[in-house]
């Protein structure tokens, strides 16, 4: 390990340390434009300059590598007048228009300009003035204030997988744009303005709408998908203004997702904000008292198992609790979170949850995903095989449709099922991959699971993981990857079918016939159910967010919490339980989830146990041992699951259409709209008449 000396101080690093590094190690502050902790080094910027001993000028230490003996000094009058130089250059040309720049309060070429700009310049040259670029609805450009540091190109080429822009021109007339004046069409495209320093590349949605000093931060979690993203909820005046990305290397690095970042329009439209019930075909806003009593009226008299209540895609773990001790309390068997129609084995926690935890990815030496397409229905996930991939070019094989773009070179295998038989008998060349790898891992997705034969999907992707040795004390490479924040949290609840219960599918055939006259949709948005499926007998509460596919079908409407709006706890698709945390209230009149179901508890005379959140953790943490600690994924044991069965030659189908508008948010949001509109395919026709898009 070389050791070397800074200012004076002897520090000890790891081989293949560069000096900027091992400055931050020890607490040196050193200026940058071009250099990204996670992006290629290019060293074209030159503000990170310092002296070594015996080099005839200052080095760019991003560039430069620490080997024994190394003497840097990083504040010289050397160092400090290459920096000023640098920064008078790069201002030479750029417009300091900071006043009516998004960028201003939170601008690296702001701050280094106060340390290290003159109060004057030298250059009385017009300065060049660049054209914008049309980069779509989310990215704004002022690319006069661009700096060409190229974080944006790294980012794209290498973290996104969609080498779109590039710096084009030379010397004066360099500039960065598409090559072809598209719109830049990927999923992660919010990250290039976070890596962009200056005011180049702009939040378009919240272009001009605030300040960054006037906004409140509240660190929390995303639940548009199952991955648990990190975020930071910036708010004002009681309305969320941007979500960012919060470092979490486990899960997201540094990066969120385009739903993730820009669907928060959405929280503040087309909300349900006070109870509503239904009066000759219309919806009808009312009193908590009066839905609440409309409720009882319904539940006294009916037995158990005349009732019914399903779990949607974004509940937390603390309101499915509640209605799963309610429904206990009548003793109701029918639940289920299952809404897209999966009915595979959930007996066992490692059948159900991604075994490799996100992190290790990166140490896959072979892949397999099986109907799923990642990159819509598990953003960062699909960026950490892509990284997997850059780094070491490791064999990727799908099942699935492998004409789209996943980002990374994949090997076709087929797309229907009987290849995953073959693979479990070891025929075909990817057997062959599979068998020679250390540390392979299988993904299956919700479009191979949410089938009829998907109990047996399940079965034979687990005889592919034992037979090709996924298995060890370090490494489970049995993956099912779920798409909705809820379903872990759910399954790990026991929220399915009890004794004797129906599952979805029966619930809604129930309904029907007038078996089942009481359903109780918890957030139940995604599904294509229609209120003549359900019969004209079936009494339905919808408690939730927007109006959306869920409130169509019902009597009664609850007005629930967003994710934003409450203290709530998720478990992701690695089994990882986290919390969000509010960052605004409810609005007008809607409560938190748990809340409403104690609340209703009480009119009903079935009193829940709890009075406040602290007391239903505790409950949450004796029925989930593994809630205990937030963040630590606790690995369940492997155990025998699946129910053995014939699979069918159907091909596999993406679970998402339109990747912008998978939940109740992001139909509401007028930025997924757009997104939706210049990027998706065509919006099908829909079943249910519903407000909003496609589910
Ligand atoms: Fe000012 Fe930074 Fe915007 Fe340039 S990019 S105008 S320095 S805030
Ligand atoms: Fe750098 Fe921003 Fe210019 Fe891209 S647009 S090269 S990130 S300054
Ligand atoms: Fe080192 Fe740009 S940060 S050259």
């Amino acid at each position: 390990m070389p050791k070397l000396t800074i200012n004076g101080i002897e520090v000890e690093v790891e081989k293949g340390t560069t000096v900027l590094q091992a400055c931050e190690m020890i607490g040196i502050e050193v200026p940058r434009f071009c250099y990204h902790e996670k992006l290629a080094i290019v060293a074209n910027c030159r503000m990170c300059l310092v002296e070594q001993k015996g080099a005839p000028k200052p080095v760019p230490s991003c560039h430069s590598l620490c080997v024994d003996n190394m003497e840097i000094e990083t504040d010289t009058p050397a160092v400090r007048q290459a920096r000023q130089s640098v920064m008078e250059f790069m201002l030479a040309n750029h417009p300091l228009d900071c006043p009516i720049c998004d960028q201003g309060g939170e601008c690296d070429l702001q701050d280094q300009a106060f340390a290290y700009g003159y109060d004057r310049g030298r250059f009385h040259e017009s300065k060049r003035a660049v054209v914008n670029k049309e980069f779509g609805p989310l990215i704004k450009t002022v690319m006069t204030r661009c700096i060409h540091c190229t974080r944006c190109i790294r980012f794209g080429e290498d973290i996104a997988g969609v080498p779109q822009l590039g710096l084009v021109g030379r010397g004066e007339d360099a500039e960065v744009s598409t090559f072809v004046g598209e719109a830049i069409n990927s999923e992660l495209s919010g990250n290039m303005v976070d890596v962009c320093p200056v005011g180049a590349l702009t939040n378009k949605p919240y272009a001009f709408t605030a300040r960054s000093w006037e906004l409140t931060k509240t660190d929390s979690i995303d639940v548009l998908d199952a991955v648990g993203s990190a975020i930071r909820i910036d708010s004002r005046d009681g309305k969320v203004m941007r979500v960012l990305p919060n470092r979490n290397e486990d899960i997201n690095e540094v990066w969120i997702s385009d739903k993730t970042r820009h669907a928060c329009d959405g929280l503040s439209v087309n909300r349900i904000t006070e109870p509503h019930i239904r009066v000759k075909g219309k919806l009808k806003p009312v009193s908590w008292d009066k839905a609440f009593k409309t409720i009882a009226d319904k539940l006294s008299g009916l037995d158990g198992k005349q009732m019914a209540a399903l779990a949607g895609n974004q509940a937390d773990c603390e309101s499915i609790l509640a209605l799963k001790d309610l429904m206990t309390a009548y003793d109701c068997p029918n639940l289920d979170c299952r809404i897209d129609g999966a009915d595979y084995d959930v007996s066992e926690r490692c059948g159900y949850i991604m075994n490799t935890p996100i992190l290790q990815i990166e140490q896959a030496d072979a892949i397999l995903l099986v109907g799923t397409f990642l990159r819509h229905e598990a953003t960062m996930i699909n960026a950490r095989i892509r990284k997997a991939w850059f780094k070491r070019k490791i064999p990727i094989g799908v099942i699935g449709d492998a004409d789209l773009d996943y980002t990374y070179p994949v090997t076709a295998l087929g797309n229907d099922a009987s290849v995953l038989e073959d693979l479990a008998k070891g025929k075909g060349d990817f057997a062959k991959v599979l068998a020679a790898s250390g540390k392979a891992m299988i993904i299956v997705g919700a479009g191979a699971l949410a089938r009829k034969d998907g109990a047996a999907i399940q079965s034979v992707c687990r005889v592919i993981a034992e037979k090709y040795g996924m298995l060890d004390k370090a490494w489970n490479g049995f993956n099912v990857l779920q798409t909705a924040a809820a379903r872990v949290g759910a399954l790990d609840l026991g929220f399915v079918p009890q004794k004797g219960g129906k599952g979805f599918a029966d619930i809604v055939k129930q309904c029907h016939k007038g078996a089942v006259s009481f359903l109780y949709l918890l957030g139940v948005d995604n599904t294509d159910l229609t209120r003549k499926e359900l019969g004209d007998d079936a009494f339905v509460v919808y408690q939730g967010t927007h109006f959306d596919y869920g409130a169509e079908l019902a009597d009664v409407v609850l007005p629930g919490a967003a994710y934003s709006e409450k203290t709530a706890t998720y478990i992701n698709t690695e089994g990882r339980p986290q919390r969000t945390h509010a960052a605004v209230k409810p609005p007008e009149q809607a409560k938190e989830d748990w809340k409403i179901i104690r609340a209703l508890s009480g009119i009903v005379d079935k009193t829940l146990p709890y009075n406040a959140i602290e007391e239903l953790w505790e409950r949450l943490i004796k029925q989930l041992p593994q809630v205990k600690e937030m963040g630590k994924i606790v690995m369940p044991p492997w155990k025998e699951f699946g129910k053995k069965g014939n699979v069918d030659k159907t091909p596999f189908t993406p679970v998402f259409d339109n990747y912008y508008q998978t939940c109740p948010i992001s139909r509401a949001s007028l930025v997924m709209a757009q997104c939706q509109e210049q990027f998706g395919p065509p919006v099908k026709p829909v079943k249910a008449a519903g407000k909003g898009g496609k589910k």
